[in-house]
């Protein structure tokens, strides 16, 4: 299982002052030191975190892969086209959300997908969607011609936190679900079943397989089970912990986790 660490989060804080530090560079050499396989960042169109910049210097600089996050904007892919970062995970975007809130529609999407991944991929990147974890994206995701797929973790980290009470994980979407704790643990070994299903059905289909979202120290345990699934990107619960620990601690922590 390999660990992709995002460090969004710290272009997040130095956004709040709008000044050079904390600086996401300062954490290439920390993570590979930790034993992280890859950077993930996400340059967004509304440049929230990650500036352009950064992802030059990100990708120049590091000296693990870059795995850069985008939508499909013409103006973003031909960034990331330029940039030639490792790997490009295409992400729906909207403004209004805090974060990533579920995986793309590509039905409704697929002649632009499909002239975005082609563009990508003739600039020699490899091409990850990042999906809900179902049957229809899957086979949609093959039809699209992709290496990889990401399956969003979200919901699976929503019951998670529902049923243990793990406040690290609430996801700022969580309903007030009035189940009981029975009713939350068949969703939860629901929810697995449903992922390890579909990871099957992905890895026979040739598609490699990461997941992420909402991933935390409690919740990884599960997902980092299932065999088919190689890697899991993980942003927000670790630059958390480094706050308290150091960016090396939270990484290794992780890695023991998820090992
Ligand atoms: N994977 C993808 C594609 C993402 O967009 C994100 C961030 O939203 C993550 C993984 C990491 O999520 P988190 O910060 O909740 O760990």
């Amino acid at each position: 299982m390999k660990l992709g660490v995002n460090i969004d989060h710290i272009a997040v804080l130095r956004e709040a002052r709008k000044i050079n530090d904390p600086s996401p560079l300062d954490a290439l050499l920390i993570c590979k030191l930790a034993g992280a396989d890859q950077i993930t960042i996400h340059l967004r169109e509304d440049r929230r975190h990650i500036q352009d910049t950064d992802a030059t210097d990100i990708i120049r600089l590091s000296s693990i892969p870059v795995n850069l996050e985008c939508a499909i904007s013409p103006e973003i892919i031909d960034i990331v086209c330029s940039l030639k970062p490792h790997r490009a995970t295409i992400v729906p975007e909207k403004r209004a959300e805090v974060t990533t809130e579920g995986g793309l529609a590509l039905e409704e999407n697929f002649n632009a997908m499909k002239e975005a991944i082609l563009k990508l991929q003739e600039n020699d990147i490899e091409v990850s969607l990042f999906i809900d974890p179902s049957m229809k994206s899957v086979e949609l995701s093959k039809d699209l011609g992709v290496e990889w797929v990401e399956f969003h973790t979200g919901h699976y980290a929503n019951i998670y936190a529902m049923l243990y009470g793990d406040l690290a994980s609430s996801h700022h979407c969580i309903k007030e679900l009035d189940l009981s704790r029975v009713e939350l643990e068949k969703m939860l070994s629901d929810e697995l079943e449903n992922i390890k299903t579909v990871a099957k059905l992905a890895s026979s289909m040739e598609l490699k397989i990461a997941a992420g979202h909402g991933l935390n120290y409690n919740n990884v345990k599960y997902i980092a089970q299932i065999d088919e699934i190689e890697e899991l990107n993980i942003g927000q619960s670790i630059i958390a912990r480094s706050v308290f620990t150091g960016l090396q601690k939270a990484i290794t922590d992780m890695i023991e986790c998820i090992k």
